[in-house]
């Protein structure tokens, strides 16, 4: 076991990496406490629940809405679960949003804590404390910041990721290296995707690295008035077409990095746009998508990070160094089209 604990400025949190999930046991008392999970992850790692109370909700992004919320709240009244029960999320981004959001308005807020099990979950959703839920096209337009108590990390769950969900992951640490690791950036450019599916202690190191490189940017700004706004790179415009098009998370921010990386080129003289375009599809991620521009500017216009008529937009001034500029919403039209 490899636990280390971080603080944030609103709690610590105990990150136990490369830990197998029977040591849950340990973590959390199994009679009071709900994992919850998603129906592809319980189908697939039933033998792991065994000995849990376990609710399963459907899988997919179309899950991270207020109706689920309703629904695994009244099965947690029914359990009798009260304010000295703990939640775990199982599961992907969509399970761990899910479970931190209800976690912290069920009997207003018990402890929880996740066990992410896609590589976007382990790099990114699982940490933070930003847990929200959609409101149709509108991405996690509905959510708090609150800390989980633990994260445990048992890669044996990747044993059964689909490709896609791996390049969906790729896309997360391709971002961490774009705004800010440009060593990292190489790395990747020196690995494909391949190599980290296969030579799992390579995947594992890798994961944790990004791990910690998001948590050091939370630990610096956990409310996210500043540099916390970096890891939304590509995100602007991602947020606006995912729900709208169907798209999953890695390909709309892969779509949205593409593209505030061309911005960035007019903007900040940035250079490496293909060499980013390049690493993204090297991943499997696509770069590019059709989509309504009066649509997407609509969505946009009520993105959290608005500020006034501009959005926050982050760009790029060089591999591993971003930065963030206000761009007026009526300028989008122009750099979308
Ligand atoms: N809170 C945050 O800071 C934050 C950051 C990034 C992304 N997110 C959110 O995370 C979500 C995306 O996360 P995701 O890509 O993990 O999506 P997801 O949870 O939908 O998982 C993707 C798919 O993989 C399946 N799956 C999960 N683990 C598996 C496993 N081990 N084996 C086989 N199948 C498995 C799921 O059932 C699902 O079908 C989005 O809703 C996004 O908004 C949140």
């Amino acid at each position: 076991m490899n636990k280390k604990n971080i603080r944030f400025a609103s709690a610590s949190v105990d990150f136990y990496f490369g830990t197998s999930f029977g040591t849950l046991k340990q973590i959390v008392d199994p009679s009071r406490t709900i994992l919850i999970t998603d129906q592809n992850v319980w189908d697939l790692h039933q033998k792991r629940f065994r000995g849990w109370k376990t609710i399963v909700v459907p899988p997919g992004e179309a899950s991270k809405v207020q109706a689920t919320v309703d629904t695994v709240i009244n099965q947690l009244i029914q359990m009798a679960a009260d304010r000295t029960y703990s939640l775990v999320g199982v599961g992907g981004g969509v399970v761990t949003d899910l479970t931190g959001y209800i976690a912290s308005v069920y009997m207003r807020g018990i402890p929880f804590g996740f066990v992410p099990t896609t590589v976007l979950a382990l790099v990114d959703a699982s940490i933070g404390g930003k847990n929200g839920i959609d409101v149709g096209a509108y991405k996690n337009m509905v959510g708090v910041i609150r800390q989980p108590r633990f994260i445990l990390q048992d890669i044996i769950f990747l044993n059964t990721l689909p490709q896609k969900e791996w390049a969906n992951g790729f896309a997360e640490i391709i971002k961490h290296a774009a705004i800010a690791n440009a060593s990292v950036f190489r790395y990747l450019e020196e690995h494909g995707p391949a190599y980290f599916q296969k030579h799992k202690k390579e995947a594992c190191a890798l994961i944790q690295k990004n791990a910690l490189l998001k948590a050091a940017i939370v630990q610096k700004d956990e409310e996210e008035r500043s540099l916390r706004k970096l890891l939304n790179f590509g995100h602007t415009l991602g947020h606006a077409i995912e729900n709208a098009y169907g798209l999953s998370h890695g390909e709309a921010i892969s779509i949205g990095m593409a593209k505030a990386a061309d911005i960035s080129s007019q903007l900040t003289g940035f250079k490496g746009s293909s060499r980013l375009k390049e690493l993204l599809q090297r991943y499997h991620l696509p770069v590019s998508h059709s989509f309504n521009t009066d649509a997407v500017i609509r969505i946009l216009s009520a993105d959290k990070k608005k500020d006034g008529n501009a959005i926050n937009y982050i760009l790029l001034e060089k591999i591993g160094k971003a930065v963030i500029r206000p761009i007026p919403i009526v300028d989008f039209q122009k750099y979308l089209s």
